[in-house]
């Protein structure tokens, strides 16, 4: 049986909140074009984190613009009284804060229902356990190697966190995803503990030979940290 990470295949998941709001639908096309496989979007509420970012309809006026799957990164509090908005905003995939939900499991479900792929999000210093019963509900299990709120952070090493996780979804239909600090000297400690799904934000934009270049050397290190 090969290990876990090589059933689950690397997807760069830009994340865009370091592009430039004044032109997101733009932005998401040149991210399509330099080849990412998803984009994902940073909401938060400035409550459960102290940032304020995108509405569902800042989303959805991006929606008609690119054939990427958006994932939502909810880093709000009471996510279910938003979820909804989010999945008709376009979101493919919906990511909730485990500390941010009274009844994880049934928000989950709600999300299936609504025939979006549920996620959980864990912060630094949540245990994995936290989704121990309710593998078989999620399509995305986000490791945060920053605490949430912001880009451009310092990278928290949770390698250990990352291979606990991959363990524990082992014969689970569902990406490992890394969130904070990601980029070329990151990815591969990321990627050899068990991590397949990448979000990157600055170590993508801050790339001085453009976006392609860097979402190819992302995908090409973390395919060789995968082998
Ligand atoms: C932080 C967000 C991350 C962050 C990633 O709260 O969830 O997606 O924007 O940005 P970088 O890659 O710059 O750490
Ligand atoms: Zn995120």
């Amino acid at each position: 049986m090969p290990p876990p990470q090589q059933r689950r295949p690397i997807q760069i998941a830009p994340s865009v909140l370091p592009a430039d709001f004044a032109r997101l639908g733009e932005e998401c096309q040149v991210l399509e074009k330099a080849g990412v496989d998803l984009i994902h979007w940073d909401v938060m509420d400035g409550v459960f984190v102290p940032n304020l970012t995108f509405g569902p309809d800042v989303i959805a006026s991006t929606r008609p613009l690119v054939d990427l799957d958006f994932e939502a990164h909810l880093m709000v509090v009471e996510p279910d009284r938003l979820v909804d908005r989010y999945v008709k905003a376009g979101c493919s995939t919906v990511l909730v804060h485990a500390e941010a939900c009274e009844h994880l499991h049934r928000t989950l479900g709600h999300i299936a229902e609504l025939g979006a792929v549920p996620g959980v999000a864990l912060n630094p210093h949540t245990p994995v356990s936290a989704i121990c019963h309710v593998r078989d509900l999620i399509g995305v299990l986000l490791i945060m190697t920053v605490n949430p709120g912001f880009g451009g952070q310092a990278y928290i090493p949770l390698e250990d966190k990352v291979a606990e996780a991959a363990d524990l979804l082992d014969g689970f239909d569902c990406s490992i995803e890394v969130d904070g600090g990601i980029g070329p000297s990151t990815v591969a400690g990321v990627v050899s503990a068990g991590a397949n799904r990448l979000v990157s934000g600055s170590a993508l934009f801050r790339d001085s030979e453009g976006l392609k270049h860097a979402v190819t050397d992302l995908r090409t290190r973390a395919v060789a940290a995968q082998a």
